[in-house]
């Protein structure tokens, strides 16, 4: 669980960036109103992610979580022209909110497609849509391992999979942490980060991020 109240080093990293528009911001409200602040992307991780979406000038994009739509914005801006974002949501309260920010973004360019219901069900239906040039990983902790298979079996080679809270605060490692999660996450999170970091199927990097950042691009 990250800390809502900034530190200094999140403090100073912000202030370089770009101040977050009215939309990401009325996100950010949302998710604060619905006591899910915490979960919501930190901003220095959210630009980090839309840079990786430009450069590698992705165009088909799904995101698994979508919350009130925050990270969702950041790959949209980050999808080349004429690009789509589907992204996934399971909580009918959540992707209210998130639809309500997304009906007022610009997608004369580029579109955005809000999915309700279960992720694990939803991507098969995504299937058609596919090959996509990239997946975020941000929803179910004990479902990552079902995700992955999917992500490989429907990003392109040469395809990015980002998967954000790698570190489940620490329990992949061992450590007693302030949030409790179950066995079974912390298992199929242990087995999810190995098979991101099997050299035969992935090019992968950790981004030590307070909550862990996986990248993998695929052979
Ligand atoms: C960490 S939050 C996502 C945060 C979001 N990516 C952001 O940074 O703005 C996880 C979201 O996944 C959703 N979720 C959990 N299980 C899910 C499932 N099985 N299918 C789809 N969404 C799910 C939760 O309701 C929650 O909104």
């Amino acid at each position: 669980m990250r800390e809502t109240v900034l530190t200094n080093r999140e403090e100073y990293v912000n202030s370089l960036l770009a101040e977050e528009n009215s939309l990401k911001k009325l996100s950010r409200e949302f998710a604060e109103n619905l006591g899910l602040a915490r979960i919501s992307v930190a901003a220095s991780e959210a630009q980090l992610i839309k840079t990786l979406v430009q450069m590698s000038r992705c165009k088909k994009f799904v995101e698994i979580g979508t919350l009130t739509g925050l990270s969702a914005q950041y790959i949209f801006e980050g999808l080349d022209v004429g690009g789509e974002l589907w992204t996934l949501e399971k909580d009918f309260r959540h992707g209210e909110k998130a639809q309500a920010v997304f009906d007022q973004l610009d997608q004369s360019l580029k579109k955005i497609h809000l999915i309700m219901g279960d992720a694990r069900e939803e991507l098969e239906k995504l299937n058609s849509h596919g090959p996509f040039d990239g997946v975020f990983i941000d929803g179910n902790k004990a479902a990552y391992g079902d995700y992955l298979t999917w992500a490989e079996d429907n990003v392109r080679s040469g395809g990015m999979i980002l998967a954000d809270n790698i570190f489940l605060s620490g329990s992949v490692w061992g450590e007693s942490t302030q949030q409790k999660f179950s066995d079974k996450q912390i298992r199929v999170m242990q087995e999810f980060n190995k098979r991101m970091a099997d050299p035969s199927k992935f090019k992968s990097a950790v981004i030590p991020t307070f909550e862990g950042l996986f990248v993998a691009i695929k052979l």
